[in-house]
């Protein structure tokens, strides 16, 4: 075993197997420099707390949650889905590389739609909604090789543009709140005097959002990332012309997935991937997570398509695949890294969150290297979960007109709903 991994394994086991062992600073210090991390001592005593309070809200949400032990936030997965993703022919080459490396390069991927609550709530209750994509097949030296060999490139983003703590020091100390199931005492109190305005309208913009579908939703990535030489913000915008009818009850718990179960029975699904480089001119903070950067400003320019074919999702064995799937900012490769305290701190934390839940769950960490669902019982078939007769590949392609193939050849693209459902259903 690599030294870094051991000293993983001693961190993790101090952190998580005895509510009365505490994660020792030591541990983290180790840990920070078999990384090869530059952070601060105030740094680390903020990741320290905010993975010991992260365990007290876990603790008390199992009380109220079903079911397998969920993950610290974003606890409720609304379907876990296969899409390709598609590196643009016309992308700039400035952010030619890491897995935009190469024009015209389709990886395969999975897509977890999420609530973001710590706890399973009916889906009509106000929340926010997350997007986390992971790419397999990426190629490339991994950035953190502390999670695994096999190479995957997450992107992890949720429904609103800003989050509601400036960095990990506000974090820490908003989720010691959090922790004694106090959610507003960060925000606002009298004894200290304290009123943190904007902080407050983004997490009130976070937890009211009601959606009819997570295909209809815009994501973002909040934090900022360098990709090559450029220091990015990225998101993903349904397709121009991706429009998705309202057909189920929305009085029904689980409504969102039965929305996306039905949408997906014969149409395809279709975001655009764009980047928003930083400009040196611009109120364009890389430790203030609050600040939205200005489109008006530096505007997102679209370098991929994500493709989601029609395809069923909703199998035992797929629902229990996602909720054992780990999506990771540090799961990348190449000339990639997330930048800001947050994400320093999400590549201790995300990890430290995700052996625990595995390990309270007996079950094991796998990463799809495919669309096959790894040690499933059914066996992978070439249809793999689509809802196409027979694949054809590349497959076509609906709600998107402005679609061009690297090669400039013209592709099928019965999008229409008769074309997909009469000539490739399987039903
Ligand atoms: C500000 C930008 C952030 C975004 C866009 C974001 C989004 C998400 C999303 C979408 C998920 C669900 C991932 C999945 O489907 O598996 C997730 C999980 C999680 N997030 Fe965040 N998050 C952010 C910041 C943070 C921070 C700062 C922390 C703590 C330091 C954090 C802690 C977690 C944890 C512990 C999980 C569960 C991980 C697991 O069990 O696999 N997040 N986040």
């Amino acid at each position: 075993m690599r030294p870094c991994i051991l000293l993983f394994c001693t961190l993790l086991l101090s952190a998580h197997t005895n509510a009365q062992q505490e994660l020792t600073s030591d541990a983290l210090d180790s840990l920070v420099t078999e990384m090869g991390m530059e952070m601060s001592d105030a740094e680390r005593t903020a990741i320290l707390s905010s993975i010991k309070s992260a365990r007290e809200i876990s603790r008390v949400a199992q009380q109220h949650n079903d079911g397998p032990y969920r993950r610290d936030a974003h606890a409720k997965a609304t379907g876990c889905l296969r899409a390709e993703f598609e590196i643009n022919g016309d992308i700039p080459a400035e952010f030619q590389h890491s897995v935009f490396a190469e024009p015209g390069r389709s990886y395969q991927s999975w897509i977890r739609y999420s609530n973001g609550d710590m706890l399973v709530q009916p889906d009509g209750k106000g929340d926010a909604r997350g997007m986390a994509i992971k790419l397999v097949g990426a190629t490339g030296t991994s950035i953190a090789p502390e999670l695994g060999a096999t190479a995957t490139q997450d992107f992890i983003m949720t429904n609103t543009p800003a989050f509601f703590n400036r960095n990990i020091h506000d974090y820490a100390e908003n989720i010691t709140h959090l922790a004694k199931q106090d959610r507003t005492g960060w925000f606002i109190g009298l004894w200290p005097p304290r009123l943190n305005l904007t902080e407050m309208l983004r997490a009130r913009q976070t937890i009211s959002s009601t959606i009819d579908t997570p295909l209809g939703e815009r994501y973002f990535s909040m934090l900022p990332y360098r990709l090559g030489d450029t220091e990015l913000k990225f998101s993903a915008r349904p397709c121009p012309g991706a429009r998705y009818t309202v057909t189920v009850d929305q009085s029904k718990p689980d409504f969102l997935t039965a929305q996306m179960a039905e949408t997906l029975a014969s149409d395809s699904a279709c975001f655009d991937f764009m980047v928003q480089p930083r400009v040196a001119e611009g109120d364009m903070p890389l430790d203030d997570a609050t600040v939205i950067w200005d489109e008006a400003e530096s505007p997102f320019i679209p370098i991929a398509r994500i493709h989601i074919p029609p395809q069923t999702f909703t199998s035992d064995a797929q629902q229990a695949f996602c909720e054992n799937l780990s999506m990771n900012p540090w799961h990348g490769v190449g000339e990639w890294q997330p930048l800001g305290s947050l994400n320093r701190a999400r590549r201790v934390v995300y990890h430290a969150v995700s052996e625990f839940r595995h390990r309270q769950n007996d079950a094991p960490q796998v990463t799809p290297t495919d669309w096959c669902i790894p040690d499933s019982d059914t066996p992978c078939s070439p249809q793999q979960g689509l809802n196409i007769r027979k694949p054809t590949w590349p497959l076509p392609r609906c709600f998107d007109p402005a679609f061009k193939p690297i090669t400039g050849e013209v592709r099928d693209s019965r999008c229409d709903r008769e074309g997909y459902f009469t000539e490739y259903s399987a039903r």
